[in-house]
């Protein structure tokens, strides 16, 4: 469907013209002053140049030819050449019901790429914590978006699962427990299926050997040497790699499944393994590499460079890989496997200069198309009400499943206070209202700044949060299924117009409903789920000014009530539409 605006320019556009006027200086524009009129053109201002000739003088004339418009009223020309008008109720109204029947509400496919989002990218061996909750967050809100926008699009999670962390855990477990057959050269039997350690072990054996990496020079060594026979492929080395994937990724299942996050492919640093050596030949033989120090590099700085960029190594002086190494080894083999047309990565942005070089590397050396689109979308750090990065009350990293635990409890409690309920159910509302609570305080911040994990602004049911925000679905459940209990079916209500117009608070809502395409259009085209945020509350917010300023259930005239619950109707599924690319949901009650 065309957008408001468009149609309303064309309108404008035809006036112009009939003035004796350019028609491109009719560009209808949303009102900076909403208190004075809806639509605004600027268009006399520019045409006063053009035609030499005072600014009001053109302004009267295009508005004395929509005097008969059907699509904008109260047209005035003023001092000193604006036009204001207003959109015409019976327009507006037609537009929203057509709003209605379309599918996405009549948004246009704006694309229809190939993409792969990188997001996640959790370390096995480590659980998660809340330093994986954007990526988590954001990735899937992307995920939906451009899913929802008519891409054809794939999530993979990239697990970080191949490099000095897996050494580490190596290494420590030999010290541990020389006795095992992992460790012996000379061993030629099977290696036990039972893991030699739990999960919960395996948790607390990463970070021990990861302080003493820092404190012992040899012994980081040890574990550079262990994640280097790893990757070449060594038997017990590779089993004990086994044991730790079987035993991490269903912990990390379960936990992105309480997020309502989800990947189509559980792919990682480790399948790089194979493709590496060709890749590196590949580069090499097109003459892209050289040596520096030992270490294999690709330059990647550029002429317009204002800060040093530094060569990207591809691999370090004793021939083992690197970060760099397997995102590039990756890229290769996306574009072997699905070809994408884009491709984009959620993380941290301190690891800007990382996928900077990745980029240019991959670009100069062939390994992705010239046309593939790269995108890092960097995002800032979850901090504490103290400014500092988010930890426990005790100063520990605060893991995920706890600090989702929290809020689910804090969240209990609210719905709980005074209340009798059914237990269960109360558990499940505060499931989900907690997951709307934690992911829209992070996705209505713009992605790239650092933010204040607030719990008790977040799980708070007035401002600009996700509880707010469901509460206003589900207030129009409610009534819905009042209308519906009286034997009365919502879903074939038809908008209705009286003879006498609607309220303004009723065709703000309307405007507020045209607005949905341009919102997630923009969204899209900026990666910004923040824009999304900040219509549905804008939208909600005036759905509860309508709500409050208006008799719904007790309105008399049968043909007005019917109306009201075809714009509820449409209020709920557009603001459903939205959550669900947002990703969480709505209970009935709450
Ligand atoms: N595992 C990485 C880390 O914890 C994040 C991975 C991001 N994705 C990527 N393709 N490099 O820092």
């Amino acid at each position: 469907m065309k957008k408001l605006l468009d149609l309303i320019s064309e309108e404008l556009e035809k006036a112009f013209e009939a003035a004796g006027y350019d028609a491109s200086l009719g560009k209808a524009t949303w009102s900076n002053r909403p208190d004075l009129c809806e639509i605004q053109c600027n268009g006399a201002m520019a045409g006063a140049k053009l035609y030499k000739k005072a600014p009001i003088m053109i302004a009267n004339d295009v508005a004395s030819k929509l005097a008969e418009s059907k699509t904008v009223t109260d047209v005035e020309a003023v001092a000193p050449g604006f036009l204001n008008m207003n959109i015409s109720e019976a327009f507006l109204t037609g537009y929203v019901e057509k709003m209605g029947k379309a599918d996405k509400f009549g948004l246009e496919s704006v694309k229809s790429d190939k993409i792969i989002i990188d997001y996640g990218g959790p370390n096995v061996a480590k659980p998660l914590h809340v330093g994986h909750l954007r990526s988590a967050v954001i990735g899937q809100c992307i995920k939906n978006l451009c899913t929802y926008v008519g891409n054809d699009v794939t999530g993979d999670i990239h697990l970080g699962d191949w490099g000095l962390q897996m050494g580490l855990i190596m290494t420590e477990l030999r010290h541990r427990k020389p006795e095992l057959p992992y460790f012996d050269e000379n061993f030629t039997g099977e290696y036990p299926k039972e893991s030699p350690f739990t999960l919960a072990e395996l948790e607390e054996i990463y970070p021990a050997a990861s302080a003493k990496s820092k404190e012992d020079e040899k012994y980081k060594e040890e574990a550079m040497n262990d994640t280097f026979m790893l990757q070449k492929g060594d038997k017990g080395r590779v089993a004990i790699w086994k044991h730790i994937m079987a035993l991490s990724i269903p912990d990390l299942k379960r936990n992105y499944e309480n997020l309502n996050v989800s990947f189509e492919l559980w792919k990682g640093e480790s399948d790089t393994g194979e493709i590496i050596n060709d890749m590196v030949e590949r580069i090499k033989a097109g003459g892209f590499a050289y040596e520096s120090e030992g270490a294999l590099v690709v330059d990647v700085k550029e002429e317009s460079d204002t800060k040093e960029i530094p060569p990207c190594m591809l691999l370090k002086s004793d021939g083992a890989a690197l970060y760099t190494t397997t995102d590039l080894a990756t890229l290769d083999s996306r574009r072997k496997l699905y070809d994408p047309d884009r491709v984009i990565y959620v993380v941290d942005k301190r690891q800007e200069m990382h996928f900077t070089q990745v980029f240019r590397c991959a670009k100069k050396t062939g390994i992705v198309r010239d046309d593939t689109k790269l995108d890092f979308l960097g995002f800032g750090t979850m901090n504490g009400k103290d400014g500092k990065p988010f930890k426990t009350r005790e100063g520990g990293v605060m893991r995920l499943e706890i600090l989702l635990n929290d809020i689910n409890e804090e969240m209990y409690k609210k719905i709980t206070d005074n209340r009798e309920v059914d237990e269960k159910e109360a558990r499940d509302t505060a499931k989900t209202v907690a997951l709307a609570a934690v992911k829209y305080g992070d996705l209505s911040n713009q992605a790239t700044k650092d933010y204040i994990f607030d719990v008790d602004k977040f799980t708070s049911f007035e401002g600009n949060t996700g509880p707010y925000i469901l509460y206003t679905i589900v207030r129009i459940k409610s009534i819905l299924a009042k209308y519906a209990s009286l034997g009365k079916n919502a879903d074939d209500a038809k908008l209705y117009l009286d003879d006498n117009g609607c309220s303004k608070q009723q065709k703000n809502l309307m405007i507020g409903l045209t607005r949905f395409a341009a919102s997630i259009e923009s969204a899209y085209d900026e990666l910004a789920p923040n824009k999304i945020c900040a219509y549905i509350y804008d939208l909600a917010n005036s759905f509860n000014s309508f709500y409050h300023e208006t008799k719904i259930m007790t309105e008399e005239d049968e043909k007005k009530q019917e109306g009201y619950i075809a714009l509820l109707v449409i209020v709920k599924r557009v603001l459903e539409d939205c959550i669900s690319i947002l990703g969480f949901s709505a209970p009935e009650k709450m």
